[in-house]
């Protein structure tokens, strides 16, 4: 079966950038033999430049470029350029699939903003990891979708390698009463730290820092930002329109032992929790005090978990919320989808 081919821009070429090249170079033969569609990456872009090949690179130049050094995507020769803006990487490539996986920036969603906002005036097809353009301009992107017939799909935006929003999206007959999680690794890293071992928060967010799990500055994940802009993409994915602004957050920054232990000590656990309200339309990040026989409770380290409570039942999702390479298959599966989608698969 061959259905076609779709010429990929993957624009952020970092951690998931990298991991999702490798992938799509690995599995190209595969892809093509299961699904029919030829998977071609035409473009990558980091923070100071690109490699533009029409056509498509190969496995081999895609296996090389992922070993360079960060930002040098420019120097890459035959096909490294340097730019100016994402128009004139569209002025030498013309994508099927926009891939946007530059950093979340919560002041005004840029640089993603812009760059999918171009994508979808040029008719393009929209897969993001990138979380923060959604979670402040849902609306915006989605009648602008709408408008140009364009697909975005975002599932890695929300526990990563953890279909959760596939999940979600098949509650349609359902009435949706809540989503409650935990949405953030590093947070929950931190807390299960505190919990277990006895150690104060900047003892464990060292710990979490020394290995990886949380930034140099991680205050995206301690005053909640990140939590709530997942909350937010639930909620708006469910038909739920609320912005960014209108979560209220509480910051881990305060939290003590004597916390920790006075939750122990009630035979809870203390966790940061996003939930959204759809019968109170107002969605929140917390720190809840959980008991030990919720299974939330029991969700330790870098896992996320949610639970969806409907007017029938309750559901509840656990799985790794981050990892490059599950985020990387993950929006495999939105790319692919689209494909199939577009041929009329489903
Ligand atoms: N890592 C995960 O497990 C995970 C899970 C789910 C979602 N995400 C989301 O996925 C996205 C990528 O994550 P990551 O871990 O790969 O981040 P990363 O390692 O920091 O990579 C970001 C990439 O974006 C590039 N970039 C920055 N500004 C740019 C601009 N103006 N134009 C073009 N490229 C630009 C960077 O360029 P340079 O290389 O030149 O710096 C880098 O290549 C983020 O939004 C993240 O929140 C990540």
């Amino acid at each position: 079966m061959t259905l076609g081919y779709e010429e990929l821009l993957i624009v952020g070429f970092g951690n998931v950038g990298r991991s999702l090249a490798k992938l799509i170079a690995f599995k190209q033969e595969y892809i093509r033999e299961k699904y029919g569609i030829d998977l071609r990456i035409i473009g990558l872009v980091d923070s100071k430049g690109a490699v533009v090949k029409p056509g498509g690179l190969t496995a081999s130049e895609i296996l090389k470029l992922v070993e360079t050094p960060r930002s040098s995507l420019r120097l890459q020769k035959p096909y490294g350029k340097t730019y100016s803006s994402i128009v004139d990487v569209y002025d030498e490539v013309e994508p099927t699939i926009h891939v946007e996986l530059t950093p979340p920036n919560y002041d005004d969603g840029e640089p993603g903003l812009s760059h999918i906002i171009h994508a979808i005036k040029n008719h393009v097809d929209v897969v993001l990891a990138n979380k923060a353009p959604l979670a402040l301009y849902y609306d915006k992107i989605m009648s602008m979708a709408i408008a140009s017939n364009v697909r975005v799909k975002y599932k890695a935006t929300v526990m990563a390698g953890t279909p959760l929003l596939n999940l979600v999206l098949g509650l349609k007959g359902y009435e949706v009463e809540y989503v409650k999680g935990i949405l953030n690794g590093t947070v929950n890293y931190i807390l299960t730290e505190m919990h277990e071992n006895l150690v104060t928060l900047e003892e464990a967010l060292q710990k979490a820092q020394a290995l990886g799990i949380a930034e140099p500055n991680p205050a995206i994940d301690l005053e909640g930002i990140d939590a709530a802009a997942k909350i937010v993409i639930i909620a708006n994915t469910l038909g739920l329109n609320i912005k960014l602004q209108n979560v209220v957050r509480q910051s881990i920054y305060n939290i003590s032992l004597q916390d920790i232990r006075s939750a122990i000590r009630k035979n809870r656990v203390l966790k940061q929790v996003a939930q959204v309200d759809f019968n109170k339309r107002e969605a929140y990040v917390k720190l809840e005090e959980i008991p030990l026989e919720n299974p939330l409770a029991k969700v330790n380290g870098t896992y996320n978990a949610v639970e969806i409570g409907t007017s029938i039942n309750k559901i509840v999702v656990v799985g790794k919320g981050a990892g490059r390479i599950e985020t990387a298959y993950t929006i495999l599966d939105d790319i692919i989808s689209i494909a199939l989608e577009k041929r009329g698969y489903r």
